[in-house]
């Protein structure tokens, strides 16, 4: 059952708590482009994108959405929709090159992204790792070596050092489940290796950076505020009554959450998964002080939530085999819901589950403000004959969501913000330019910018604090 009461049903106006952070995410690689300015080097991201097949349409991270030579209009358009708040991310290589020295000149361009945001009112909130992995530090094992945590952290502390004093929001990771599982089990994402093993060093690999992490945001920049941002899906049993479909959901509820959950909130690994993972070599990489350094605390845990899972053991014919990114679980089935709407990108639209996962971390583990630092959906976007981007699917996918949020909160939760997923355009990973999630529709022929309906609607919600009946 979900936690949300009629409030969801009913079409009330909702007003959020005063000082609730509204804005919107993008990614580094996702919208700069510009991948051999200013000495940068390859990511893990461009050495996949030159893979035959591995990207939707050939596509790579030029031009993105050119956003390196174009932040500041994204800025203005930030400010002009009045959103309080931006959460963007620094491009490893473009700091630290090849995962080497610090480069001054990729410093330079967040220095004056942050200093473009601060003039324009808008709340800077810095990730310091989404997905762009130096191929430099891949082609030495990448995260399944451990040393990539260390030289996490002389990323964050070069980033941390330089941007401290005016960056108050800071995210270590996002959603490191992505980058171990899709990264290193199934190969959909960079770098494309099919290790399960891999991904197993991988997982603790990340959560080790993520401690060392916040060790240099302590460091340089005491009074941020600071945490991880996952993604965290609700899983359900197809049938409640079936242990056999309950354990289905434990296993995948596990890996998708409580891996990451626990040691950073509880300071352990869950037991059940120890076991499950052992076949994997998992616990060999934990090491004494480990959870220590992953488990210090944190002022914000960021959620992303794009849907939930209903999983069993005993599939229906529209049920789908878990893929190789379950590590030990691909004999479970994921069911779909067949009443459930469905974005461009085949995900269910699920937005009470959001209610169910901000209320699930609420419940079940010590208290840390959240921020839904991602939510949003791809739609087509077709112009309509006056020029309009009149996007009312999007729309009706975000106030169903905010009213999930909003019913969270009623239930307790300490939420204290929204990022919508994606201010603009971008490369959709493994999708490419085929996948719109923006606010903001980016023509990539000419990077020309045209705010969708959307944009306009979300922006009246984030002034107003108030989502209209
Ligand atoms: C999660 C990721 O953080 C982001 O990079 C991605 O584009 C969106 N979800 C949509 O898939």
């Amino acid at each position: 059952m979900s936690v949300l009461g009629d409030e969801v049903a009913a079409e009330a106006k909702l007003t959020f708590p005063t000082g609730f952070l509204w804005g919107a995410s993008t990614a580094a690689f996702q919208i700069e482009g510009a991948t051999a300015d200013d000495g940068r080097t390859d990511s893990i991201w461009d050495a996949f994108c030159r893979v035959p097949g591995a990207v939707a349409g050939g596509d790579t991270g030029e031009p993105a959405a050119d956003h390196y030579h174009r932040f500041a209009e994204d800025v203005a358009s930030l400010a002009e929709l009045g959103f309080g708040a931006y959460r963007f991310s620094l491009s490893w290589p473009r700091v630290r090159p090849d995962g080497g020295p610090v480069n001054p000149r990729g410093l330079d361009f967040y220095d004056r992204l942050v200093d473009e945001l601060l003039g324009a009112g808008v709340t800077p909130w810095a990730t310091l790792y989404h997905w762009d992995l130096p191929q430099a530090l891949e082609e030495k094992g990448g995260w399944a070596n451990r040393d990539t945590a260390h030289h996490f952290a002389g990323f964050a502390e070069a980033a941390v050092e330089r941007l401290g004093d005016r960056v108050p929001f800071w995210s270590t990771l996002n959603e490191p489940w992505c980058s171990a599982f899709l990264g290193y089990a199934s190969g959909v994402h960079a770098p494309g290796r099919r290790e399960p093993a891999a991904a197993a060093a991988a997982v603790h690999h990340l959560l080790l950076a993520h401690g060392l992490g916040m060790a240099e945001i302590r460091r340089y920049a005491p009074s941020a505020k600071a945490g991880v941002t996952l993604n965290l899906y609700p899983v359900r049993p197809s049938d409640p009554a079936s242990a056999a479909d309950a354990d289905a959901a434990r296993r995948i509820d596990g890996l998708q959450n409580r891996l990451f959950l626990d040691p950073v909130l509880l300071g352990r690994y869950p037991e059940d998964l120890l076991a499950d993972l052992a076949p994997f070599g998992f616990d060999g990489h934990v090491r004494e002080g480990d959870l220590d350094l992953i488990s210090a605390p944190i002022d914000t845990l960021g959620i992303n939530y794009y849907r939930g899972y209903e999983v069993t053991a005993a599939p229906s014919s529209a049920a789908e085999p878990a893929g190789p990114e379950w590590i030990g679980a691909e004999d479970v089935w994921f069911e779909p819901d067949p009443a459930a709407k469905l974005t461009d990108s085949g995900w269910q639209v699920q937005p009470e589950q959001l209610a169910d996962a901000l209320v699930r971390v609420h419940r079940e583990y010590p208290a840390v403000p959240l921020y839904v630092t991602e939510n949003g959906a791809a739609y087509p976007d077709v112009a309509d004959a006056a020029g309009e981007i009149a996007d009312d699917d999007r729309i009706a996918f975000v106030d169903g969501h905010l009213r999930a949020a909003h019913a969270a909160l009623a239930q307790g939760v300490d939420l204290r913000g929204y990022f919508y997923w994606s201010l603009l355009d971008n490369f959709e990973w493994a999708e490419g330019y085929s996948k719109r999630f923006g606010l903001v529709h980016v023509d990539y022929a000419t990077q020309r910018r045209t705010r969708k309906r959307s944009a306009h609607w979300l922006s009246r919600v984030a002034t107003t604090n108030t989502l209209p009946p």
